[in-house]
């Protein structure tokens, strides 16, 4: 297993690039992933000169053989042994470069999963204020396309490159072999080093040209993908307000960018087409050969057979400072798509583990918040001061107003996000010495939007405890009272529900939460509960599952439904992220103006309230 296969210990938060690159430059970035494959790369390395050498060679022979054709005394033998030498050459070299080939192919597509691995355990490594703050579609592009335009700088980058460096040595070298004893090699070498200042001049202009266009084009893939991506996790607000023709126009509009920018992009790169210039340069190198030859310069050692070898090794001079450019181009992208993704790996927004967590196995479940205020943009406060105290098995419900801080309070618990100040504690001991591993499998939480993952309702179920007995998912999703309508599906606990759990609905996406949760069996237990809009008898199975979950568990219910206030041990009234009132219901009713608030809306109740308490209500806002 390589450096960047390692599998993170569960539960360990801890970024991995953080540790390794925040540092380093991107290049060095993906060498460290290119060098993971040492053995492979030694192997293109191999595979690539033997080509390139082979192809320096094989002209050479050429020269000979033809030579040999057109010697007044040519021998048969010779010229076969020649035309076999060749074959085998041109063999064996299209075997190297079919090799060099395939495992460059190999290794880019190696190099670019491990750096989609990397990534993604990042991501699952970063904190909610990095997840709330980053786009989705732009995240998942740089997951996608991003990665892609990286593996581009292994191939056809480092492939091209290698090639190109030692087709162009090689060359060189060819043609003073051709020569050896010859006076005017410069003469020789005149021509292809004159053609070879146009070339790069005009290989410059296209890197110059396509390379910002080239990033325009990365830029908008991604800008689209998002965009595509925010449209259709909101297709029924589309829908519901019949918007669809506008969003049809507003993403061709974005399209049609795209495409554009593509075709700019491929009528330069025709426009530079480099077999012409290539094309051009071994044209006018015959030419200065056979120039050369009729002047009688170096005669009787540059013939014709010099000449075919000269212009086939010319070819080979200028294909690579052709590729030059484009390679330019492809290393500028792929630099992009790694600052992309080293901008992401590299945010600093990890929740710290401590380095040496309180061992706690075995969660009592008594919770205090001491003090405890918290803001999620280091500006409003949505949590203030806010202090209490919970003897474990104690069943709490959290009241007040949307908006006021439920939920946020909830999320401070299990460490989603730190505390700005104050402590959360867990028997005791402050949760950040705690690993996260012990806070998320002790404290269970049933979310207030419940996503269930694109699975069978079953996997759904045990998604907290995969090792689960059929049996036990289905006792579990009795207790939930779910059982009841899952089995009356066609393929009962088989299932796939869609995506987000579409195809449920709101009181059965809870119940099937709510198996989740006792499956998983956490010793403290929070019921972010959302849904008052479901009918009676659903709400009457809810609550059912509800009592039968929290029974011996420390608990905090976030909640509308009276009987289930009514009946905890401690209700905690919040108002603008700080408690106005706590203590239990008879207690509350008593003393508590925003503690009626919360059920003014029963016309009932409003029935049962002190004269005092309503004049106080309604001075009050
Ligand atoms: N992820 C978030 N980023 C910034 N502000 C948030 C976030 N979540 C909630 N808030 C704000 O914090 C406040 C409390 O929200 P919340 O805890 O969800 O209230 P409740 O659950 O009581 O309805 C609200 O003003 C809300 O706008
Ligand atoms: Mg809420």
């Amino acid at each position: 297993m390589t450096a960047s296969e390692t599998v993170l210990p569960t539960g360990e938060f801890y970024d991995p690039v953080m540790d390794r690159y925040s540092k380093k430059s991107h290049l060095r970035w993906i060498l460290s992933h290119v060098l993971v494959h040492k053995k492979m790369l030694l192997l293109f390395f191999l595979a690539a000169t033997i080509s390139a050498a082979i192809g320096t060679i094989t002209p050479l022979l050429m020269g000979d053989l033809i030579n040999e054709i057109i010697a007044d005394n040519s021998s048969w033998n010779v010229i076969q042994r020649l035309a076999y030498i060749i074959l085998i050459l041109t063999i064996s070299g299209g075997i190297a470069s079919f090799g060099s080939s395939l495992i460059i192919e190999i290794m880019s597509q190696k190099v670019e999963r491990n750096i989609r691995n990397e990534y993604y355990a990042s991501m699952l490594s970063k904190s909610m204020t990095f997840h709330d703050e980053v786009k989705q579609g732009d995240v998942m592009a740089r997951a996608t396309f991003d990665t892609r335009m990286v593996n581009f700088f292994v191939n056809p980058v480092i492939h091209l490159l290698y090639a190109a460096i030692f087709g162009v040595l090689f060359s060189i070298i060819g043609m003073f072999i051709i020569t050896p004893y010859w006076n005017n090699m410069p003469v020789l070498l005149l021509m292809p080093l004159l053609i070879t200042f146009p070339i790069a001049f005009f290989a410059r202009r296209f890197y110059k040209s396509v390379g910002p266009i080239s990033m325009q084009i990365q830029e908008s893939y991604s800008t689209l993908s998002s965009y595509l991506q925010e449209k259709l996790l909101g297709i029924s607000v589309i829908k519901t307000f019949a918007r669809e023709p506008f969003e049809r126009v507003s993403f061709r509009e974005k399209n049609t960018k795209l495409s554009k920018e593509i075709i700019t992009r491929g009528k330069l790169r025709s426009k530079y087409y480099p077999a012409l210039f290539v094309g051009i340069g071994v044209g006018a190198t015959i030419v200065w050969g056979s120039l050369l030859i009729d002047w009688g310069v170096g005669a009787g050692q540059f013939g014709i057979g010099e000449l075919v070898a000269y212009s086939m090794l010319a070819g080979n001079l200028f294909f690579p400072i052709w590729v030059m450019s484009w390679m330019l181009v492809l290393i500028q992208m792929g630099f992009a798509g790694a600052s992309r993704i080293t901008d992401i790996l590299t945010k600093k927004t990890i929740i710290p583990a401590p380095v040496n967590p309180t061992d706690l196995s075995i969660i009592k479940g008594d919770i205090d918040f001491n003090n405890v205020s918290f803001s999620y943009d280091g500006n409003v406060f949505v949590i203030k001061d806010v202090s209490f105290s919970i003897p474990s098995g104690s069943r709490v419900a959290i009241v007040g107003p949307a908006g006021c801080g439920k939920t946020t309070l909830m999320k401070l618990l299990t460490r989603l996000y730190d505390v700005s100040s104050g402590s959360v504690n867990i028997d005791g001991v402050d949760i950040r010495n705690l690993s996260l591993e012990t806070i998320r499998r002790n404290i269970g939480v049933i979310e207030q939007e419940i996503v269930l993952f694109s699975a069978s309702i079953s996997d759904n179920i045990s998604y907290g405890k995969p090792d689960a007995t059929e049996e036990e998912i289905i006792e579990a999703s009795k207790m939930a009272q779910a059982h009841e309508f899952v089995i009356k599906f066609d393929k009962g606990y088989k299932t796939i529900v869609g995506e987000r759990g579409t195809t449920l609905s709101g009181g059965q996406k809870q119940r099937i939460a709510i198996a989740r949760m006792l499956l998983a069996d956490p010793t403290v237990l929070v019921f972010d509960d959302a849904s008052s809009a479901v009918d009676s008898e659903t709400e009457d199975k809810i609550n059912t599952a509800i009592n039968r979950v929290l029974k011996d568990r420390t608990s905090f219910i976030i909640t509308h439904r009276l009987s289930t206030i009514r009946h905890s041990d401690i209700i905690i009234v919040l108002k603008q992220g700080t408690i106005k009132a706590i203590g239990i219901h008879d207690q509350l009713l008593k003393e508590s103006v925003d503690y009626w608030r919360v059920f003014a809306r029963f016309s009932e109740i409003r029935k049962m309230m002190p004269e005092q308490m309503i004049s106080e209500m309604e001075s009050g806002e």
